[in-house]
């Protein structure tokens, strides 16, 4: 896939994962919309791919991926700004550790508001344009906890389960329209949501990499892409364990202190 002049519109840009693909995008040569809410650090990312390229498309639009009226603006104004949105990728995520018996329904919504609800509102915000086109894709980061749950892991289990089920659902409406839909499950990866994490992470992965594999599904337009495929065997394992056998080895080796 040739990415020159594609447009592309990033959720959570300014960090982690989000930023490893909009800098690796921008060297390939897409037009980029950044969203996230620190807009310093949109700016400083914007500032690195200028500098690179001159000419370089790319617009930093802070804004909270809650907020499904400023998503919409954000959608309509990168569209405006370099004439179309050809791919979306729903990144912006958030997750707290907390055992089920500190339970917090309302931490557990804050969860679900930025990892479903957000990324619902980040669909809203380019999907008219690309039914009328006929064309497009849109890419969630969901992850490995999506599969089955985790221990103190209630809320980012639930809202990653959400989300792939969400994608899964438009990809069956949205094919016959001409919009493929990608869901991609990592693993670990070394950013602000893994660090400072006491527990053993098992193939933990750099940022870089990662990107460079999430790029690749995306290419190749795949339905579903789960990494690293060590991890991604054994949760695939997991799925078909009996819940006994399953319980013993999650509480045994829990991957969040
Ligand atoms: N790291 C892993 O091991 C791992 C594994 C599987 C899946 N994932 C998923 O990968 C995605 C990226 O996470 P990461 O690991 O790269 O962590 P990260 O470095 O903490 O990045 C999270 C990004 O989301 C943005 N964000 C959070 N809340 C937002 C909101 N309300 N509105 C707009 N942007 C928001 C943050 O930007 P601002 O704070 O500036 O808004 C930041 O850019 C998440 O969906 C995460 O669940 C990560």
């Amino acid at each position: 896939m040739d990415w020159t002049g594609k447009v592309v519109l990033i959720t959570g840009a300014s960090s982690g994962i989000g930023r490893g693909l909009a800098l690796k995008l921008a060297r390939r040569g897409a037009k980029l919309g950044l969203i996230a809410r620190r807009n310093e650090l949109l700016q400083e990312i914007a500032g690195e791919i200028s500098a690179e390229n001159k000419n370089a498309g790319v617009l930093s639009m802070p804004v909270d991926v809650q907020d499904a009226n400023a998503m919409r603006a954000a959608g309509l104004r990168l569209s405006s700004t370099f004439g179309r949105v050809d791919v979306l990728i729903a990144n912006a995520g958030t997750g707290v550790t907390n055992s089920g018996a500190e339970f917090d329904a309302a931490r557990l919504s804050a969860v679900i508001n930025v990892n479903v609800i957000g990324a619902a509102n980040s669909v809203a915000a380019v999907l008219p344009e690309m039914l009328a086109r006929g064309k497009g894709q849109l890419v969630v980061i969901s992850s490995l906890a999506a599969y089955r749950g985790l221990p103190k892991s209630a809320a980012y289990c639930a809202s990653k389960a959400g989300v792939s089920a969400m994608f899964e659902s438009l990809r069956l409406d949205l094919g016959p329209r001409g919009i493929d839909v990608t869901i991609i499950h990592p693993g670990f990866i070394k950013t602000a949501l893994t660090a400072g994490r006491k527990a053993r992470l098992p193939w933990l992965m750099e940022v870089d990499e990662a990107a460079k594999k999430i790029l690749g599904a995306i290419e190749k337009r795949k339905k579903s892409y789960a990494f690293p495929w060590q991890l991604a065997a054994l949760v695939r394992l997991g799925m078909i364990m009996p819940n006994s056998m399953y319980d013993w080895l999650s509480r045994r080796n829990s991957l969040r202190e």
